[in-house]
């Protein structure tokens, strides 16, 4: 089955088990082949709302479906590939064994994920650190591999929690260029940075969030022309004070 929506989320609030109210009655739609941008401050609710569209948390209450399907289905899962903000790769596989684990999990044959891997890790530049295991890396390295993995099966919504932070210069312009590549191919990306420029670059549709409540969602020019201000800077600021 599919849709145009690529992600609908609606009334979904999340109470961590502290007590704190994460998640606030939240709605959002994204259609399907968006490049969406979600900013807000942190502790604004960011990770927790990707961690319950990729149903590693349990929702209070609400809705998420992924292409029209239940969140918790398992085929809505395959349709999802997620590169955390955290990164957490397994200190015992090599690069090349971190790739074709997932393709495994995934349902990928051996021979698919072992041709899959060798693709995602030329476009990454990690050829020369297959054998190589993960705690050896660099961080820009470990960054790389994660985003490579959360590739590997080739999903229709790629989420990226702060894809780019701590990644040289060079490398965030590489990974603008595939993620844009990827967009362009008809792919959904979801995207969260606490770089402006970043999201003013690639996001045509950005959401501002805070204290788990949706602020303000529009184009940059949207957004720009909303709040009268001269940049995205300007923009988050005022959203931000005015909330
Ligand atoms: N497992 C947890 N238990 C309790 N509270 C949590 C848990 N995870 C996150 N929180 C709280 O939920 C709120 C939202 O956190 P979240 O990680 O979603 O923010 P974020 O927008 O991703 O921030 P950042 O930009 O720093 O990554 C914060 O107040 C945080 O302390
Ligand atoms: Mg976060």
């Amino acid at each position: 089955m599919t849709s145009s929506s690529a992600l609908s989320i609606r009334a979904l609030t999340k109470r961590y088990d502290t007590g704190l109210l994460a998640l606030d009655a939240f709605d959002l739609e994204i259609p399907a082949g968006e490049f969406f941008g979600l900013l807000g401050p942190n502790g604004a609710g960011k990770t927790t709302l990707i961690s319950a569209i990729c149903n590693l948390i349990r929702v209070t209450s609400g809705q998420i479906r992924i292409f029209g399907r239940r969140h918790d289905d398992p085929e809505a899962r395959r349709m999802m590939g997620l590169a955390e903000q955290d990164v957490n790769l397994d200190r015992f596989l090599d690069v090349e064994e971190t790739l074709v684990y997932h393709g495994g999990y995934y349902g990928m044959s051996r021979h698919d994920a072992r041709r899959r891997a060798g693709e995602m890790m030329d476009v990454f530049d990690l050829r020369a650190k297959a054998a190589v295991r993960a705690p050896l890396l660099s961080g820009g390295m470990r960054r790389r591999l994660l985003l490579a993995r959360a590739l590997m099966h080739e999903p229709q919504l790629v989420i990226l929690d702060e894809p780019t932070a701590g990644v040289d210069f060079e490398l965030r312009i590489e990974l603008w260029r595939y993620i844009r590549r990827l967009h362009e191919q008809g792919t959904t990306i979801l995207l969260t940075t606490h770089y402006l420029e970043e999201a003013q670059e690639l996001c045509h549709d950005i959401a501002l969030i805070r204290s788990g409540r949706l602020l303000a969602r529009d184009s940059p020019s949207g957004l720009l022309e909303a709040f009268a201000a001269e940049s995205l800077a300007d923009v988050y600021v005022r959203a931000m004070a005015a909330a």
